[in-house]
């Protein structure tokens, strides 16, 4: 074993103990005028001292934090338990505005405040039939947010679609064994992207008491599944995938030409973020090797898979300008950490020109999930430019044991930030967020 349960209760991943509420937060720089709405973030953080030998990261009781600018000022942070029947702790999103925070695997979404309070357990309005997902992925050009769900009950997953008015649309089931964890989705233009990779629900692991109960499986064959948007279980197209695990996808797109002097592809290329695997040993937390960004293409013409490394650095919670989701995309943000990268920067990939560049936040300053938020939230402003906009997160300083909100212009990422907002208490590691922009 290489992490001891503590790694994730220990320096910037313990737990916080107070909810605080503060306003007209100090910043060095100068906020963007055009920024109006919520930078929202959550993460584990249980609400009582668990014990250390049984805790598992994925299971800390949910806490959401925010910051929220409007006319160049930080106007509050707060932070806040999220109060489910259920933990939930894994993202959080606005829709419709009203804003969710989510988990996978069966807990049910619960809608907080637009000041962070919980309101109360919900499946969107009784539309949702069972599990939800953390992640989501909107069609630009239909503004349906696309999912796919599990439990460790079911004989299936489900492509589970809501409308703009955060009401279930459709649920379709797609039959799979073994019970896999099925993280996150992707999808393109014509098809939902399904990962069906060796992580699965071990009844070894609950009647041992294990909290979380997947595990690393080898007799799962691993496999990739093409869905069409609007399509039925037996039109999914499934493709042999490499043994590894993917919590998260970068973005998806169609590659498609009937051009003879192109070969007359049709492709769907998908780039992820791919753990060597995950939940082998009885680690308390995901750490078993370097995640690494990988371009996986499927062939439609072949039926096969193929992979190429994009970035054989470490890093995790990859992000795009979410204007091309499920479109060509050039540009991904992530967080850097592990092999190849040092103090905890933010990565922003040129996937056209092949390059990478690295933003330092200096040392002891750690961030958290890099958010892309565009100058133009309107995937169809004509003036709408992939990559212009900013990089925002939240960052940890050890040496003040605080974080900022510190603000990147995207297209000068190495440059010094635009801005940096000071809050009073630290933000522990935790997962996803969103920026919520006013209505
Ligand atoms: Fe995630």
């Amino acid at each position: 074993m290489t992490t001891t349960t503590r790694t994730f209760l220990d320096g910037n991943f313990a737990p916080v103990t107070e909810e605080v509420t503060t306003v007209d937060l100090p910043v060095a720089g100068d906020l963007p005028a055009e920024l109006a709405g919520r930078l929202l973030r959550i993460g584990p953080n249980p609400m009582r001292p668990p014990d250390p030998d049984t805790y598992h990261w994925f299971i800390g009781d949910g806490m959401v934090h925010g910051v929220r600018l409007r006319d160049g000022r930080a106007e509050w942070y707060r932070n806040r338990w999220v109060r489910g029947d259920d933990v939930v702790n894994t993202h959080v999103i606005g829709v419709g505005g009203r804003t969710f925070a989510l988990v996978e695997a069966g807990g049910r979404p619960v809608e907080l405040t637009d000041e962070l309070d919980t309101i109360g357990s919900c499946r969107f309005d009784d539309t949702l039939d069972g599990s939800y997902s953390a992640h989501t992925h909107r069609d630009p050009a239909t503004g349906l947010l696309h999912a796919v769900t599990y439990h460790w009950s079911w004989d299936h997953i489900r492509h589970v679609v809501l409308g703009p008015d955060a009401h279930v649309r459709r649920e379709v089931r797609i039959p799979v064994p073994d019970g896999p964890s099925v993280h996150d989705c992707a999808i393109t233009e014509r098809f939902v992207v399904l990962f069906d990779l060796p992580v699965t629900f071990s009844m070894d692991a609950v009647s041992g008491g294990a909290l979380f109960p997947y595990r690393w499986n080898p007799d799962h064959p691993p496999r990739v599944g093409l869905l069409p948007l609007d399509g039925d279980p037996d039109d999914v197209r499934w493709f042999e995938a490499p043994s590894c695990y993917v919590f998260h996808t970068l973005n998806a797109y169609d590659d498609v030409s009937d051009d003879v002097s192109e070969d007359g592809r049709d492709r769907v290329v998908v780039d992820v973020v791919r753990h060597p695997r995950m939940f082998a040993t009885v680690l308390n937390g995901p750490d078993e090797g370097d995640p690494v960004l990988e371009r996986w293409t499927l062939d439609l013409v072949t039926g096969t898979l193929s992979t190429e490394t994009l970035d054989d650095r470490g890093q995790e919670f990859p992000r795009i300008d979410e204007r091309r989701t499920g479109r060509p995309h050039r540009y991904g943000y992530g967080a850097g950490f592990g092999r190849g990268v040092e103090h905890g920067p933010a990565l922003k990939h040129d996937l056209a020109a092949g390059t990478s560049a690295v933003h330092d936040y200096g040392p002891g300053r750690v961030t958290l999930e890099p958010l892309f938020v565009p100058r133009s939230p309107d995937a169809a402003d004509p003036g709408a430019v992939e990559d212009d906009g900013w990089v925002m997160s939240y960052v940890y300083d050890a040496s003040t044991d605080r974080s900022d909100v510190v603000i990147l212009a995207a297209q000068d990422f190495t440059g010094d930030p635009v801005a940096t907002i000071h809050l009073p208490v630290r933000v522990p590691f935790g997962f996803h967020g969103s920026w919520v922009p006013d209505a």
